[in-house]
């Protein structure tokens, strides 16, 4: 993955936790890279390492650090780094999601070797949807958890991801039943 996935990763960290918790993360991950760089692509591998070793060293489990890295990559990440790109997904919950299948090929003009996961959007209420996650990284359900979640926030629409197919039980893909509250008017 693009390095900027693991940079978001330290940032999460050091803005949570502290440097000395991210250098012992990375010790134990035995990640010897002392600067990622945004737009040079890493092993996946380093990515699942270091989630890995952030859950031992801080103490949490994997599912929780995935899904506070949804948030923080939503929050932080996405709406620092690229706000009119996030604007341009739409003005509210509801509208991003639908806008999401076509969400990372605009991404894609930015990171022209992207690997993006693929969504549809089924079965469409005023607060609720089927969401499809296509992808062909295995263990990263709860981060898109974690997203949604971050999404409900941006959106001022709590949101939760409830899991009802996982590809690792025997499904095609992983599908999330997604609801969410509307903003007061
Ligand atoms: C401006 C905002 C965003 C940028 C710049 C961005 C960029 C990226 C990048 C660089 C990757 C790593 C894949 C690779 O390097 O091949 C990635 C993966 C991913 N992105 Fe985005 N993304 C953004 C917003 C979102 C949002 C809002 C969602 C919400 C669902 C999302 C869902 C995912 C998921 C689930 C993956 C994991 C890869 C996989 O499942 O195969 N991204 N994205």
């Amino acid at each position: 993955m693009y390095g900027l996935v693991n940079k978001a990763i330290e940032e999460l960290v050091t803005t949570g936790y502290g440097e000395e918790k991210w250098e012992a993360i990375k010790t134990k991950a035995g990640v010897d890279v002392e600067v990622f760089i945004s737009n040079q692509g890493y092993s996946d591998e380093i990515t699942y390492k270091l989630v890995g070793a952030a859950s031992e060293v801080l103490g949490l489990t994997v599912r929780e650090v995935l899904i506070a890295f949804g948030e923080h990559w939503v929050l932080k990440t996405a709406l620092h780094g690229y706000g009119a790109l996030m604007r341009s997904g739409g003005g509210s919950l509801k509208e991003f999601l639908i806008n999401l299948p076509n969400f990372h090929t605009r991404v894609q003009m930015i990171y022209p070797q992207l690997q993006p996961p693929r969504f549809e959007c089924l079965d469409v209420t005023d607060t609720s949807m089927s969401l499809h996650y296509h992808t062909r990284r295995p263990g990263l359900t709860d981060f898109v958890v974690g997203l949604v979640q971050g999404l409900g926030k941006l959106y001022h629409s709590p949101a939760a991801a409830e899991v009802v197919a996982l590809k690792t039980e025997g499904a095609d893909h992983d599908i999330f039943h997604v609801t969410w509250t509307l903003p007061a008017a």
